[in-house]
Parts: C-alpha cells; structure tokens; sequence
C-alpha cells in the first residue's frame, strides 16, 4: 500500500510545520480548518513504520514533544473529571481579562483597565499551580507584574495604552504563545477527539478475500484495519481496470461501496449530534458508487474519464476527511507506541 506512508508523512509534516511555526491551533475548528493539505517540503515519504516516523522524522522539529502524552496534571481539567474542557475555559478566562485590560486602556478608562488587569494577574497565579511541568513557562507574577502594573496605574492618554501594547506583546509571544505552538497540538489530540485505536467497527464484507482470519472470526475490525481495507478494495478498482478487467473492477468497487456506506457508524462513536455527514454525505459517496457507469464490459472504456472521477472521490471522502481525523489519530498511536500500550504497526 505505496500511498499509506506518504498521506501520514505529509500529513504530520504538514501540520507540524504549521503548527510550530505559529500558523496553525488558533483552536478547536482550526484542526479542520488551518491544515488545508498544502506542500509539506520535508516530507520524505519512504515505507516506514509509524515508530520509526515519529521518532526520526517528528522531532527533526523538535518533535520529541510529540512522541508522549501532554502532563497527566491535566486530565483534572477535562472530560470525564469535568463536564467541559475546563482547561481551554479557563485559558480563555486569562486571555479575556488581559484583553479587556487592554481594551479599556485605550477608551480611556483607567480604573476598568487597571481592575482587569488585577483579574489577570490573578488568574494567571491560579493557573500557574495547575500543572506543575508547566509552572515556569507562564512567567511568574512578579515579572508581569512589574512589568505591566504600573502602566495601567500611570496610563492617562493614548500613547500610554500605545506603550502598554508594545510591552505586552513580547510577552505574550514569548510566554502565551511559545506554549501554544509547542502544546496546544497534544492537548486537542489527548483531550479533544476520543481515541481512534480503541474504535471497534462491525466488518462490512465477511467476503473480502482481504480480511484475517481473526477478523473474519470476530467479524469486527479497528478502525485502522477498516481504513487498510477500504484502501484495499480502492486499489483493487484501479488495478482490475488497469489492465482491463471491467467486471473484477466492479465487483471490487462493490466492495469499496460497503465499506463507505458503512462508515457512518464510526462517526456516531464520536459525535454525539449527528455530524454533518460532510466527507461521507451521498453525493460524495456517489462519485465512487456511479464509477461503475464507467465499467461496462463490452463497451468502449474511458480510462481518463475513469481515473479523473476516482481521484475526484478520493480527495473529497478519504483527503478531507483524514484533514480532520488524522492527525489525532496518529498522535494517538504514537503515544501508545512510545508508552508500550501498543506494538509498532498494530
Ligand atoms: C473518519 C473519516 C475518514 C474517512 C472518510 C476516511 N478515512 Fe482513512 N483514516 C482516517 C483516520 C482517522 C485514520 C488514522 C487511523 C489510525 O492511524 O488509527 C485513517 C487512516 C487511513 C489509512 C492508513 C492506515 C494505516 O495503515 O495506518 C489509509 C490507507 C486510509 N485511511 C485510506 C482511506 C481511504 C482510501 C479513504 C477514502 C475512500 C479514507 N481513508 C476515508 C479517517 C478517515
Ligand atoms: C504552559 C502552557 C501554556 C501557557 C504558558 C499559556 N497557555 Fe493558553 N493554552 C494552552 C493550551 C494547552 C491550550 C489549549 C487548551 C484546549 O484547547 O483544550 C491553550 C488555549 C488558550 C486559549 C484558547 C482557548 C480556547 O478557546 O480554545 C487562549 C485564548 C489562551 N490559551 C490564552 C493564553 C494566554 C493569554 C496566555 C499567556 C498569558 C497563555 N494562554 C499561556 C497552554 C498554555
Ligand atoms: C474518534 C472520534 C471521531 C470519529 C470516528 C469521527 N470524528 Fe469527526 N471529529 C471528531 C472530533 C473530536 C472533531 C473536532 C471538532 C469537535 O470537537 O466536534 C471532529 C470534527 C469533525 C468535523 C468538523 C467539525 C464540524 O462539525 O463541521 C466533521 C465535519 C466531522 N468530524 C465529521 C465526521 C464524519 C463524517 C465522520 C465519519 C466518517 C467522523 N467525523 C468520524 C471526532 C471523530
């Protein structure tokens, strides 16, 4: 399967890149959003297990961040021990005080802003003690303080809140921001999406020649061997085509459609309001269902036409899709790898 280890190549490549250098994470829809599959530059995109991935090619960026769960400090703030992901609250609680600060500098009202200000200084001493690993990398009070208290007591004009922004802004890229880049990643990964390896999915097509005998006896599947299959009977549709064998192409495109009208199922282990069916809605699924239009035996075969719809199915169902999902996952697997809960390629 050539195009398995460079979609994860690129794919953690990519966002990698954008992530540590500040373009991506601005937050919860930034995953699907900030990570459009734009040339990954570094990507070297050779058979690889995935161990062996994470820990060469990921911490050339300094990866190594990347290969272990974020502080187990942590897992007070979030789901199951809190009904809402407590943390990012509580981080948005800090930011908001510190921007109203701000923002009443600059209309001018002095007292709102110096009082806000307090607020943040105070939030920021409460979040400090929340994971101990991370206490050092918010600054301590004292230095915000001094840094900043006494402008908002002296500020009275316009040029005064102007000077508080450039004293603040330092700080907070140095501080709010160098956390970001390097964290935020590992937190919405471990925090935010369940697990993807612990997903188990009824196999749609006890037939495929394709399936191990554990899966055939257990007739489940992970979630990843779901993905191997479904990848599997994609190649098959090309392959039978390739050298002409409409009717084997059908049946294999068959195959593809039972595994891609199946895959709802997967999403509703996740999202529990219906998601937006998006990547999987009809018409997407309809651009590999209608291929066998293009596989009629007997008659003249359009290989062009064949292959421009195929691709057109594979970036809209499986590219965009694995834009959302991916990253996750793989961050997912490679912690469990470097933990020892999973064996490499499992
Ligand atoms: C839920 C949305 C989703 C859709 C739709 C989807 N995938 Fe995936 N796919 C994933 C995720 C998530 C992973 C990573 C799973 C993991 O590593 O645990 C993955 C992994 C894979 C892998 C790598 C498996 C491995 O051995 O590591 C292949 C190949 C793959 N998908 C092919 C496809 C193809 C082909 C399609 C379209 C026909 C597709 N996927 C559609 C989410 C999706
Ligand atoms: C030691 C690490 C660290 C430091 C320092 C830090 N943050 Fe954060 N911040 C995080 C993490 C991790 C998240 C992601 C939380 C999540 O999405 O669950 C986050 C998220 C945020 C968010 C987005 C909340 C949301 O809606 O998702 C804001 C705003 C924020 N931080 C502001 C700040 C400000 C302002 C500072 C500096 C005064 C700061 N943070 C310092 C780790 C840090
Ligand atoms: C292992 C859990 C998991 C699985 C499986 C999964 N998702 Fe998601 N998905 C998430 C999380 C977490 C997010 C991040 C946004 C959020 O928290 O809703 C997300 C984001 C999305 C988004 C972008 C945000 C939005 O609502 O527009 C869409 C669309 C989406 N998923 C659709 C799907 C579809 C369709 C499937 C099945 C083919 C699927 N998901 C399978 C966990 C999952």
């Amino acid at each position: 399967m050539p195009l398995r280890i460079t979609w994860s190549s690129l794919w953690i490549c990519t966002l990698l890149i954008a992530t540590l250098s500040g373009a991506g994470c601005q937050g919860r829809s930034a995953t699907s959003t900030a990570v459009a599959p734009v040339a990954a530059p570094a990507a070297q995109p050779q058979a690889r297990d995935l161990r062996g991935f994470v820990t060469s090619e990921l911490s050339r960026f300094g990866g190594e961040l990347l290969t272990s769960p974020p502080p187990s400090a942590l897992d007070a703030y979030y789901p199951p021990s809190t009904p809402d992901l407590r943390y990012s609250l509580d981080m948005e609680d800090l930011y908001r005080a510190a921007s109203y600060a701000r923002h009443e500098a600059h209309h001018g009202r002095w007292d709102r802003a110096q009082k806000s200000w307090a607020t943040f200084l105070q939030r920021l001493s409460v979040m400090r003690k929340q994971v101990p690993e991370w206490e050092e990398r918010f600054g301590t009070v004292e230095m915000w303080s001094q840094a900043l208290t006494p402008l908002f007591a002296a500020g009275r004009t316009p040029a005064d809140a102007d000077h508080i922004e450039k004293v603040w802004e330092p700080l907070r890229v140095r501080h709010c921001e160098e956390c970001h880049q390097r964290e935020r990643l590992r937190v919405i990964a471990r925090y935010h999406y369940p697990v993807f390896y612990k997903i188990k999915l009824p196999a749609p097509d006890l037939e495929d020649p394709m399936l191990s005998a554990e899966q055939r006896s257990s007739a489940t599947l992970s979630f990843r061997g779901y993905m191997r299959l479904l990848h599997g009977s994609m190649l098959d549709t090309l392959s039978h085509e390739e050298v002409g064998d409409l009717a084997a192409a059908r049946l294999a495109l068959q195959r593809t459609d039972k595994y891609l009208s199946n895959l709802h199922i997967a999403c509703k282990m996740c999202h529990a309001m219906e998601p937006r069916l998006y990547f999987i809605d009809p018409a997407s699924l309809a651009l590999f269902r209608d291929l066998d239009k293009l596989l009629v035996p007997g008659e003249k075969h359009d290989t062009a036409a064949y292959r421009q719809q195929w691709e057109q199915g594979r970036n809209r169902v499986c590219t965009r899709c694995h834009d959302v999902h991916m990253l996750p996952a793989k961050l997912q697997r490679g912690w469990a790898v470097t933990t020892g809960e999973q064996r490499p390629g499992e």
